[in-house]
């Protein structure tokens, strides 16, 4: 069985709460694609002779980056100008989704679609998807093909939105059921009720149902983006407490849950999360393209919520984590606060694996998970190059390539134990 020994820095969280920082570190890696030793690699070398080594020299071996929130039909309508949130999704984004009524359309954006996000050095990603069974079927084979560790499904709509786009929830019910027999091994089923706002009651009490009767599903949806939309909740659904309080009565927090954004939550909101282990994923990016808002990490992490990483591409303005995690950084630092490079990375890759229900697989480069790795190095002769020649330590270059980094410094990507993507600019 062959073996690959991978040399270089390596920074990772671990599953026990410590986080590991090393100059010098063996990966080593085997034919199924898993990590099966992690250590001193002369150490490693001497136990396993036969294995093939791979020098990456002051590369940073890190855990691929997982993106919790992306919206794969919005990929060609990113960077769209000049709306807030509801304007934005009448004006742009629903008609891009419409696109994807087109199977051969979706095929080929599924096809682009990945191969960027793999570009970026993102290895699994929870996927928002779209209404039809063609564009899902389609993305589905993609991800398959592409090993690729990732949670997706038809997103359920039944009001207010354009025709094109809407299905009743037996129609969607009807879509979720025929696409769960397709998923298998890493990639799991998502329901994905938009947002209180395009889904009557009874789509929200069906996405619940749903939930409980598989127990593999994971549900995501959109909380407290911004104030205009938590309004229209309110009028909505006079009666409910808060909007939180909209999706608990269909019976839809718990640990498998996920909300992107929570922006705007009442103490009641907090505390229902905490209590429920429901998650959140933020999105820097898009909160400062479309106007949203700030959001408080330190909030969430005093009211022991778990929170992962997201771009939400298309308001999202990148696709690339490293980016976002500059706009992730550069957001608390706009409330008085700050992050850590260890609660950085760790938001990025195993804060992210929790979203997907997969920490026991990703998100952190230990024995028994899969190879999804990046090597962290600039491109020669760049501004980060000449930056880390004055770095002082791995987490200074690290932070470095954060802030003044993109994705042409991913030098490498592998997926489950195989070189996927290779920096264009090399
Ligand atoms: N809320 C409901 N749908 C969407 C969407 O597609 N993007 C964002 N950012 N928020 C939403
Ligand atoms: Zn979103």
């Amino acid at each position: 069985m062959v073996k690959n020994l991978h040399k270089g820095a390596l920074v990772s969280p671990a599953d026990d709460g410590r986080f590991l920082w090393s100059e010098r570190s063996g990966l080593m890696t085997d034919s199924e694609g898993l990590i099966v030793d992690v250590g001193d690699a002369d150490a490693l070398k001497a136990a396993f002779p036969e294995a093939h080594v791979i020098d990456h020299g002051v590369g940073i071996m890190m855990p691929g980056f997982i993106d919790a929130h992306v919206h794969f039909p919005q990929y060609l309508m990113a960077g769209s100008h000049g709306e807030s949130l509801l304007a934005w999704l009448e004006r742009y984004t629903f008609p891009a989704e419409i696109e994807c009524a087109d199977t051969q359309y979706a095929q080929a954006l599924a096809v682009q679609f990945l191969d960027q996000l793999v570009h970026q050095g993102t290895t699994a990603a929870f996927i928002f998807g779209v209404s039809y069974y063609g564009a899902m079927e389609a993305l589905i084979r993609q991800l398959k093909s592409r090993r690729m560790a990732a949670v997706t499904g038809n997103v359920w709509m039944d009001r207010h939105g354009p025709e094109q786009l809407l299905k009743s929830a037996t129609e969607s019910m009807d879509i979720s059921e025929r696409l769960i027999k397709q998923l298998e091994g890493d990639v799991c089923f998502g329901i994905l009720p938009r947002f209180v706002p395009t889904c009557s009651s009874d789509a929200l009490t069906r996405c619940g149902d749903l939930l409980s009767q598989y127990p593999n599903a994971r549900l995501q949806s959109h909380l407290g983006e911004t104030q205009a939309e938590v309004s229209w909740v309110k009028e909505l659904h006079p009666d409910a407490e808060d909007y939180t309080a909209v999706y608990e009565r269909s019976g839809l927090l718990g640990p498998r849950t996920s909300f992107a954004h929570g922006i705007y939550l009442t103490e009641r909101e907090w505390r229902a999360l905490a209590g429920t282990e429901t998650q959140l994923v933020h999105c820097p990016t898009a909160n400062l393209f479309l106007g949203s808002g700030l959001f408080n990490y330190r909030r969430a992490k005093d009211a022991g919520v778990q929170v992962g990483l997201g771009t939400d591409v298309g308001a999202g303005t990148s696709l690339c984590m490293l980016e976002t995690l500059k706009a992730c950084y550069q957001v608390q630092r706009l409330q008085g606060g700050s992050l850590s490079v260890e609660e950085l990375v760790s938001m990025a890759t195993l804060g992210s694996a929790q979203v997907l229900g997969m920490e026991d697989r990703i998100g952190s480069l230990e024995v028994g998970k899969r190879a999804d790795f990046n090597v962290l190095r600039p491109a020669a002769g760049s501004w980060l190059a000449q930056r880390w020649a004055r770095c002082e330590s791995l987490e200074e270059r690290v932070f470095a390539s954060m802030i003044l980094g993109g994705a042409n410094d991913i030098a490498e990507t592998w997926i489950s134990g195989h070189q996927v993507s290779v920096s264009s600019e090399r």
